[in-house]
């Protein structure tokens, strides 16, 4: 058996990462020193500085006994690598240390996180862990873990699918939202409380997904926005309609109240969050001036990735962080103003690495980002009534197990305004102020030139 240790990794890691290419790497976006990242966990503000933790294999550009890597930012713009905050080296997480969250109380930064564990005839459990540290940097998993199984659910869900706590404290009390399976194919958010963040109870089935909402809602968060309570879940399998869910794997927001006496949550509203091709797993925070602010994967599962292909040591970024805001019944999401002040404001023809574009939409418009051989296209096609992003000029096409057509993906929206993020490896639009967003990647090589067709 291969044993993973916090300080094996940090030093693969140092000895290692000069090898990786950086071809493909983001300028603006975060990225790994080296190894495959996916969700970003442990997203929160502590001692004056943000932290990022993400689901990482540091070994390999592909998904394996995941680790959770760790930066800290002053800004959300700069972020700084630090030691690898866990690793899978205890009995109940010995096959990963699966997403979570954190949580700062007193002056300690506390982690709640899924420890995945196959016995030798196949079977998995799912079971919740806490580590806390004092520093931020160092992290001690506390005896008492595991501090929740599969045995606290009730008989209608799957206990091998219990995933993914998002820790959050209200009126004296500690919560953890955390996904688990149904029986009946169904995602749901089960609902943990604790008082002290050691011992932790089942409290309710938060909230049962209908059917067609996908059969595993992966990496719930909770919130309360503007005066309304939200759920974010990440469901497999969303059925698909014409533009909306059309990803194996969607995120959504779910938009509703809370009854706190009998701990459920009524939904009003569920949309898919963002219409590219590559919005996976967003988490939140609350900073000190009370923004909410989701970061997310920018990559889906099931399809290949061109730095693991091409042996580039590295796979995967995270989106820009986005503030939520929730105006007039409307969800809307928009650019930091510090991100937007560390972009260059690009305009047309000029040779770019990274920036950003803006667009005053009047009529269809159509604009190619790449070389002449290798492009992404995006716009508007106002005859449609929707704002698009289309892989199909890529050289690298990154394929999915989806059995339909993904090379374009388009949201219905009367677009009059486009903000354009491009990055050596991904675009971010938002539409009319953040009313609608597209994320996808692209690996293109060389200098790129955005044209207007
Ligand atoms: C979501 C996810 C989580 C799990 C993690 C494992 O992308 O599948 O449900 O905890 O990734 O890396």
């Amino acid at each position: 058996m291969t044993t993973y240790t916090v300080d094996r990794a940090n030093r693969y890691i140092a000895e290692h990462k000069d090898q990786v290419n950086q071809t493909f790497k983001p300028e603006k976006h975060f990225s790994a020193e080296i190894g495959w990242i996916n969700d970003p966990n442990g997203f929160v503000f502590f001692q004056g500085e943000y932290h990022l933790f993400y689901q990482f294999y540091p070994y390999g550009s592909f998904w394996g006994p995941m680790h959770w890597g760790h930066a800290k930012s002053k800004d959300l713009v700069i972020w700084e690598h630090l030691p690898v905050a866990l690793a899978p080296d205890m009995p109940y997480d010995k096959d990963g240390c699966f997403s979570g969250s954190a949580l700062v109380k007193d002056d300690t930064l506390w982690i709640m996180y899924t420890g995945n564990v196959v016995a030798e005839d196949g079977s998995v459990q799912q079971v919740q862990n806490m580590a806390y540290s004092k520093d931020g940097v160092a992290f001690t998993k506390i005896a008492e873990n595991p501090v929740a199984t599969g045995a606290c659910l009730p008989d209608e869900l799957i206990a091998s699918d219990f995933r993914d706590p998002k820790l959050f404290e209200k009126d004296g009390r500690y919560y953890a939202v955390v996904a688990a399976k149904h029986k009946e194919d169904v995602g749901t958010v089960v609902l943990l409380g604790s008082e002290d963040l050691r011992k932790w109870e089942f409290e309710s089935i938060f909230l049962k997904g209908l059917p067609g909402q996908g059969v595993m809602w992966e990496c719930p968060d909770y919130f309360m926005l503007d005066g309304k309570d939200m759920i974010i879940v990440s469901p497999m399998r969303f059925e698909r309609t014409k533009y909306n869910y059309r990803n194996l794997n969607s995120s959504v927001m779910i938009v509703g109240q809370v009854d706190w006496e009998s701990k459920t949550f009524q939904a009003e509203e569920i949309r898919e969050l963002d219409h590219g091709h590559d919005f996976y797993a967003p988490q939140s925070l609350q900073d000190e001036v009370g923004r909410r602010i989701i970061i997310a994967w920018i990559h889906s599962w099931g399809r290949n990735l061109p730095p693991h292909d091409l042996n580039h040591g590295w796979a995967g970024s995270m989106s820009l962080p986005r503030q939520l805001q929730y105006v007039d019944g409307t969800l809307v999401q928009k650019l930091l103003p510090e991100s937007l002040e560390a972009l260059e404001h690009l305009t047309l023809d000029s040779n770019v690495v990274s920036g950003y574009l803006e667009v005053s939409v009047t009529d269809s418009c159509h604009f190619r980002f790449g070389t002449d051989e290798d492009y992404i296209t995006f716009g508007v096609d106002k005859e449609e009534g929707v704002v698009y992003i289309d892989r199909r000029g890529l050289r690298y096409q990154p394929i999915g197990e989806e059995s339909w057509d993904m090379r374009r993906r388009a949201v219905e929206i009367d677009a009059h305004k486009l903000l354009v993020v491009l990055d050596k490896n991904s675009i971010e639009i938002f539409v009319n102020n953040g009313q609608e967003s597209l994320t996808s990647a692209f690996y293109i090589e060389g200098s790129k030139q955005i044209t207007q067709l």
